[in-house]
């Protein structure tokens, strides 16, 4: 098998993976680099890929176990792992989920064991003047971690934050509405503030605003503003990534190395359609 190229991007994170059709299968040497690509840029993707959904279940499998999102009315029927992102209608109805992403965040952090990727296939992505629009945009949570003064960094080391599923304020322009069930299957959990990749044990930031309600021991008016200055911190200019989706890119992205957000820059009758899948995480520690 040729060997596979990796591109890293200009940002602190991000990659493209050369030298790979995903529909004719890979060997298990060439999935370990690419684990550990994205594991190093947090952010990888490869271009010109056809591939069914079975194709990406089995690809993604490939990583760990397939979570099954909490939006699953949006999943593929005959493949209940794979949701429908999207904001196309049909007699009215989106055949979507059509906020996906729509505020900055790391997916799922609400759960006790947030996912440890999530991967996107691009099958319809909208233009004008030739252009794509509906980027996704990537936060490097770990530079961000890096390069903090030190005082910073002795103030949040061993702390924990408290993540809400149903916190008020997501920063988004259409809040999704949670069903009673979906809230009282989604307690708060309690994260570290910086917590370690499960290989590599780089360290990271992982708190939002809006997302996380408070810091264990310290007075609200103190972790409020410290949540949104690490918040701010992690979206500085320096540590993004910015993706300009190709029809046949399939991306994926580390949930404890990065922040994304998916600025709805296109309107309907525009098209755009992604298919989403999401594999399993651990503890953050
Ligand atoms: C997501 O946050 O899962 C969706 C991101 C995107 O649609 O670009």
């Amino acid at each position: 098998m040729a060997r596979i190229e990796i591109v890293p991007s200009d940002a602190p994170i991000g990659a493209e993976i050369r030298g790979v059709d995903l529909s004719k299968g890979i060997d298990d040497a060439t999935f370990a680099e690419i684990d550990e690509a994205l594991s190093e840029h947090g952010v990888i993707f490869l271009s010109g890929q056809r591939v069914t959904p079975a194709q990406q279940v089995d690809f993604s499998r490939r990583f760990g176990e397939l979570e099954v999102n909490a939006f699953s009315k949006f999943a593929l029927e005959d493949n209940p792992a794979v949701l429908v992102v999207s904001n196309i209608k049909k007699d009215g109805k989106d055949i979507g989920y059509a906020d996906a992403g729509s505020h900055w965040h790391t997916d799922m952090s609400y759960t006790r064991t947030p996912p440890r990727l999530t991967m996107l296939y691009a099958v319809e992505v909208p233009l004008k003047n030739g252009q794509p629009l509906g980027d996704t945009w990537f936060a490097s949570a770990c530079a961000a971690y890096e390069d903090l003064p030190p005082d910073l960094k002795k103030k949040i080391d061993g702390k924990r934050a408290v993540h809400r599923f149903a916190a008020k304020e997501r920063g988004v322009k259409k809040p999704v509405q949670l069903t009673a069930d979906q809230i009282a299957k989604n307690p708060d959990v309690i994260h570290p503030v910086v917590r370690s990749h499960p290989v590599t044990r780089r360290k990271a930031l992982y708190v939002r605003k809006g997302e996380c309600i408070a810091i264990e021991a310290m007075p609200e008016e103190e972790a409020l503003p410290l949540i949104a200055e690490l918040s701010d911190r992690i979206t500085r200019p320096e540590y993004i990534y910015r993706h300009k989706w190709k029809v046949g890119d399939l991306l994926m992205w580390d949930n404890a190395l990065v922040q994304h957000w998916a600025p709805r820059d296109y309107e309907w009758p525009d098209r755009r359609l992604m298919l989403r899948t999401t594999v399993n995480g651990s503890v953050p520690f």
